[in-house]
C-alpha cells in the first residue's frame, strides 16, 4: 500500500519517510498543510503494531495539528513526526541526531516539537542538528518550554465556558467535575478548578500520583473505571484517545465532555453520538491548543508569555462559535469544528 491508498490520506502535502539504519532511525514526517505557515506539530516516539499503524498516525495526528493550529488562529500549518521506537523504547543521542538530519531535510515545512515519548531535554538535543525546532527552553517572561500549563489554562477556560453555556453560570463554586488522568495537563486543570471552588473529582492509574493530588486539593478520588460514568457535572478526559466511544458514551452521566486528551472520539461517528444523548462536547483540538500556541509564539520569536496567555483567552471565543453553529444547524459540534478548520486552511 502506498500513502496514497490509506484511508486517513487526506491530500497530505507531503509524507515522507526517512530510514537512517547505522543510527536505529525509522521515521515518517506528515506535513498535512502548509496553508497558514510552516507546518507545526510534534513529534512522537512510540512502539507501533507494525509500520501501517505508524503511517496512519501519522497521517491523523498532522491533519489534526493542522485542524489545531488553524482554529487557535496561529500562522501554522499542522504536520507531524513519529519515530518507530523498538520494543524497548531505545532513544539513542544517533536517533535523536538523524531525526534531526530529517526534520532539516525539508527545509522549514516542518517544525518539530515535543509529543508523547519526547522530553524537554530531547528537544535541545534535536536542536544541535537542526533550527526547525520549538519548545526550547524560553528566556525570562517569554513563550516556550513546557506546553502542559498553557494547555492546562486553555482547557480550564474552555470548560468554564462549557458550564456557562450548557448550566448557565460563570460561577464554579459546586460545580463537580470528574477528571479522567491528573498529569501534566489534568493536574493543572485540577490546581485552577480548586482555585475557584469547584468540586473535583479524580483518577489515573497512578494511584500515588492521584492520591498526593487529591489530598493537596480536598478531591475525591475514583477507581479509573469508574471515572467516566461518574455522577459529575463535566467529564474532562485528560489522560488517552478514543475514551469516547460507542460503548462509554451511552454510560456518560455528565452533561458537558471537555478535556485535553487528543483524539478523543474513537471514530467520527462519536460526535454524533454525543450529540445524540444532548451532552455539549468542546471539540478536543480546540480546547486543548495552548500548548501548540504556547511553542508556536516561540518558534515565531512573537511571544511574550503574556501574548501566549491573551491567545489562550481566545480559546472560549472559537468553542462558542462551534457550540453556536451547531446549535443553529443541529449538527455535531465535533462535525462543525471540522467544518470551519477546513475552511480556514483552504480545504471547504
Ligand atoms: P501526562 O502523561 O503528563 O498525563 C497523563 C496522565 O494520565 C498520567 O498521570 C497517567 O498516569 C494517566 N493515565 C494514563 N492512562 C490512564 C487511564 N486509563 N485512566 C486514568 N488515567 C490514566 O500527559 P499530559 O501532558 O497531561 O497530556 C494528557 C492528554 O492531553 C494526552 O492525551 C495528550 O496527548 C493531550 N495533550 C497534551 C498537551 C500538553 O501540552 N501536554 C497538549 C495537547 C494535548
Amino acid at each position: 500500500m502506498t500513502p496514497w491508498d490509506y484511508p486517513d490520506f487526506d491530500d497530505h502535502e507531503g509524507v515522507h519517510l526517512f530510514r537512517d539504519p547505522a543510527a536505529g532511525l525509522t521515521a515518517i514526517i506528515a506535513v498535512h498543510s502548509t496553508h497558514l505557515g510552516p507546518g507545526s506539530g510534534g513529534v512522537r516516539f512510540w512502539h507501533y503494531a507494525d509500520r501501517d499503524a505508524a503511517i496512519t498516525d501519522a497521517l491523523r495526528l498532522s491533519r489534526g495539528m493542522s485542524y489545531k493550529n488553524a482554529m487557535a488562529g496561529l500562522p501554522a500549518g499542522g504536520a507531524k513526526g513519529v519515530i518507530l521506537a523498538d520494543a524497548n523504547h531505545t532513544k539513542t543521542p544517533e536517533l535523536l541526531a538523524a531525526f534531526a538530519r530529517a526534520v532539516d531535510s525539508l527545509g522549514g515545512r516542518y517544525i518539530t516539537a515535543q509529543d508523547v515519548g519526547v522530553s524537554a531535554d530531547d528537544m535541545v538535543a534535536l536542536s544541535k542538528g537542526t533550527r526547525f525546532v520549538s519548545g526550547l527552553p524560553p528566556a525570562e517572561g517569554q513563550a516556550g518550554g513546557d506546553p502542559g500549563p498553557s494547555t492546562a489554562l486553555g482547557v480550564f477556560l474552555g470548560v468554564k465556558a462549557a458550564v456557562n453555556r450548557a448550566l448557565g453560570t460563570d460561577r464554579l463554586e459546586g460545580i463537580h467535575v470528574a477528571i479522567q488522568g491528573v498529569g501534566s495537563v489534568g493536574g493543572g486543570l485540577a490546581r485552577h478548578l480548586a482555585g475557584e471552588g469547584a468540586r473535583i473529582t479524580i483518577a489515573d492509574v497512578d494511584q500515588h500520583r492521584a492520591e498526593t493530588l487529591a489530598a493537596a486539593l480536598g478531591a475525591e478520588v475514583l477507581p479509573v473505571d469508574q471515572i467516566l460514568s461518574a455522577d459529575a457535572d463535566v467529564f474532562s478526559p485528560c489522560a488517552l484517545g478514543a475514551v469516547l466511544n460507542e460503548a462509554s458514551i451511552p454510560t456518560i452521566r455528565a452533561p458537558i465532555v471537555a478535556g485535553a486528551a487528543n483524539n478523543q472520539l474513537a471514530t467520527p461517528e462519536d460526535g454524533q453520538r454525543l450529540h445524540d444523548r444532548g451532552i455539549l462536547y468542546a471539540p478536543d483540538y480546540v480546547i486543548n491548543a495552548g500548548g501548540i500556541i504556547n511553542v508556536v509564539l516561540e518558534y515565531a520569536g512573537q511571544g511574550s508569555a503574556a501574548e501566549v496567555e491573551a491567545r489562550v483567552a481566545q480559546i472560549p471565543s472559537r468553542l462558542y462559535q462551534v457550540w453556536d453553529e451547531s446549535s443553529a444547524s443541529g449538527e455535531p459540534a465535533a462535525v462543525v469544528a471540522d467544518r470551519l478548520a477546513r475552511e480556514l486552511i483552504g480545504r471547504a
